[in-house]
């Protein structure tokens, strides 16, 4: 199966993405907690070359504490700025605001050093792939006291800065980065997830290869949710999951699509349970 698609406008979109970056201090990436690599382009390195990082590891709520932690030791290790994210609850996304100070603390001091008495505030970008929740993060961080600061001269048209706080601006509009399906692996923990349209996939084969993962990874939830004894290989299981969940045709005949839908939505609510798709030492 191959699951490939770089749509033509995400070329417009990286040239922005560029253009946006030169303009920052500090750029925020965001990347689902389930796959924090799978959703993580590595374009960004290069397009970020020189800028401080920060990775918010979003939809923490949804992903497997464990696996969380052995990620966050992970990118830690390889220098970022970590954090963990629900970015539907306001409170946590406030924590950004000390993070880019911390990132870009020699920024400040030189700049005390200087003598410099109000530096300007910390110009912050917030990028990542479709869906992995950046409007919602800017929505809970931005809040409803901030005032947009306007487009300041030389500063490319469109781009709103929100002020934060006296330290930190925010443009309004997130970097869309476009997924790296480097490996099939890749392609199918980002369809999982839900982030591919399901009607350019084969939905059947996916939600086999899903049921795949959790029979080797999870198999104690795949049982208790779908009340299910004996596993099987998965294309028996997802008969029998359509038999137990009564996905029924008109005519009486089983509907093993609906029990895919039914699988993968289960999955993608959160109703199966916080699942990790990828540790540190699976990715490819
Ligand atoms: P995007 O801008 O990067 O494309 O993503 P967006 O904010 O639109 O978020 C995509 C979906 O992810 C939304 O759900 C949003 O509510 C959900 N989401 C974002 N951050 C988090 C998080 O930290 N935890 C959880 N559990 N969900 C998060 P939706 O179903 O598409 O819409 P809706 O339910 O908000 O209506």
């Amino acid at each position: 199966m191959d699951i490939n698609w770089y749509p033509g406008h995400m070329t417009g979109a990286r040239r922005k993405m560029q253009e946006d970056i030169k303009l920052c201090d500090v750029i925020i990436e965001l990347v689902d907690a389930r796959i924090p690599f799978s959703s993580k382009n590595p374009d960004i390195d290069t397009l970020a070359s020189g800028k401080k990082r920060i990775i918010i590891m979003n939809k923490v709520d949804m992903a497997d504490p464990a696996v969380t932690k052995l990620w966050v030791d992970y990118y830690e290790k390889l220098g970022f700025m970590v954090l963990k994210m629900d970015s539907r609850v306001r409170k946590e996304t406030l924590k950004v605001t000390d993070a880019v100070k911390t990132v870009c603390k020699d920024k400040i001091e030189r700049d005390r050093r200087r003598g410099i008495v109000a530096p300007r505030p910390l110009k912050a970008m917030v990028c990542g792939i479709p869906n992995v929740g950046k409007s919602t993060f800017i929505n809970s961080y931005v809040g409803k006291a901030t005032a947009k600061t306007g487009n300041k001269p030389g500063v490319t048209r469109g781009n709103q800065w929100i002020r934060i706080s006296k330290d930190v601006n925010l443009l309004d509009t997130p970097g869309i980065l476009w997924p790296k399906f480097e490996s099939q692996e890749i392609g199918l923990r980002i369809a999982f997830i839900g982030s591919i349209n399901d009607n350019i996939l084969q939905l059947h084969e996916v939600t086999l290869k899903f049921l795949d993962f959790l029979k080797d990874n999870y198999c104690n939830i795949l049982k208790d949710r779908y009340i299910i004894e004996e596993l099987g290989d998965s294309e028996e299981l997802l008969y029998k999951i359509a038999e137990n969940k009564k996905c029924i045709k008109k005519g009486g005949e089983i509907d093993t699509d609906k029990a895919c839908r039914l699988i993968l939505d289960d999955f993608r609510s959160g109703k199966l349970g916080r699942i990790s798709l990828e540790k540190p030492t699976n990715i490819e």
